[in-house]
């Protein structure tokens, strides 16, 4: 800027001519109101508010105006500004408007509109149970282990020490596909729809040397009718661990980790005495109620509809490898020892998540199984 001029007449000034200021902010005035869009009106307002818009270098030149004429040089220059300014955003807010109502014109969503989409499907919550069951074990090192569905009878029932006799084989009423076995047959083996995982802990073992540490989740078969209950094809969940010097206090501290991996870290399991031929000793597992904790037992103020006030729920069944077992499958039972557990998969969704109808499972409407997402 250069200094103050003394000699300096204002009137010779020309871009401070009260006409001159005039004509700059009617240009802006105009090029505002001819600014369509709100990118036109950037346009406008940097040549007409920037630096080196008329205006600005008009104010600049004050500067060098004689103290007399600053004043009023000043007045007409900063009015011409401010009624640009002003101008400037009654156009931005117009256009701005403008631009909202059309956007909410074109981007509008008609949610009225028939639904044209293929509904997406979910995974059926019995294979996303069995995954997250197996899921637990995995994370502990364990691997997952299949066998065949159709099976030798032997792996189902003799390798697990039920006798030719035994009412344990009458107990399970089963598949034949060929010919039962019975006390009075010709030693050959029949071949069955498998009623329990169980027989991959066989297969397993024979398969593999120990340390042996399996999960084996599939397809079960009895010849149950189907009602709400009860269905002929259903899933269980099989554990198997062989190893030296497992004990039953093993077998209680996993059966604890799955139950609290799966329902809370509060959780508990306890083991009741039973019987089955392929584990000695043998027990009855029971998780405590998730949902009441025990706390409906003998408290009619607190009825739970999950354990039906029992405070446990009953889950399957577990033990310690028999030893007859062991050595059926080629595993020295003086050096190792085992436990193992299994239990079925459709009961635990049933009163995980309040199904009340295993027929729901099988009929294969989406309306069941969306709800359960698409969990992996
Ligand atoms: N296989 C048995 C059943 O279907 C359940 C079972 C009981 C599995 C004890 C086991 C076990 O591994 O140790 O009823």
């Amino acid at each position: 800027m250069s200094a103050p001029n003394k000699s300096y007449d204002p009137v010779e000034v020309e871009a401070l001519k009260p006409e001159e200021i005039e004509r700059m902010r009617d240009e802006a005035l105009a090029a505002f109101a001819a600014a369509d869009s709100l990118d036109a009106l950037q346009e406008a307002k940097v040549a007409h508010t920037g630096g080196t818009s008329p205006l600005a270098l008009a104010n600049r030149e004050i500067g060098a105006l004689p103290p007399h004429a600053k004043a009023d040089a000043g007045k007409r220059v900063g009015q011409a500004r401010g009624a640009v300014n002003k101008a400037l955003g009654a156009r931005q807010a117009e256009l701005e408007a403008e631009r909202d109502a059309r956007v909410l014109v074109e981007e509008a969503v008609d949610v009225t509109l028939p639904y044209d989409r293929v509904p997406a499907g979910a995974r059926h919550p019995l294979t996303t149970m069995m995954e997250r069951v197996a899921d637990v074990f995995v994370s502990m090192g364990y691997e997952v282990a299949e066998g065949p569905e159709v099976e030798a009878e032997w792996f189902n029932f003799d390798a697990l020490n039920f006798g030719p006799d035994h009412p344990a084989r009458q107990m399970q009423d089963t598949f034949f596909v060929q010919g039962p076995k019975g006390a009075d047959s010709d030693g050959e083996s029949g071949v069955v729809l498998r009623t329990h995982t169980s027989p991959v802990q066989a297969r397993t073992m024979l398969d593999r040397e120990p340390p042996v540490y399996v999960v084996c989740p599939g397809r079960v078969f009895r010849t149950d009718e189907l009602d709400a209950t009860h269905t002929p094809v259903f899933h269980q969940i099989e554990l198997l661990a062989v190893d030296e010097g497992l004990t039953m206090a093993d077998l209680k501290g996993t059966l604890d980790h799955m139950v609290q991996s799966l329902f809370g870290a509060d959780m508990k399991t306890r083991l009741r005495p039973n019987y089955f031929p392929f584990t000695e000793p043998s027990a009855e597992m029971d998780m405590l109620c998730y949902v009441c904790k025990g706390e409906s037992v003998g408290n009619p103020d607190r009825p739970c509809r999950t354990c039906s006030s029992e405070g446990w729920i009953e889950l399957g069944g577990c033990g310690m490898v028999n030893p007859r077992v062991l050595t059926a499958c080629g595993v020295d039972p003086e050096k190792y020892s085992g436990f193992a557990f299994g239990f079925g998969i459709e009961r635990m969704l049933m009163f995980r998540h309040n199904v009340e109808d295993m027929r729901d499972m099988v009929e294969g409407d989406v309306r069941f199984t969306r709800p359960f997402g698409m969990e992996i």
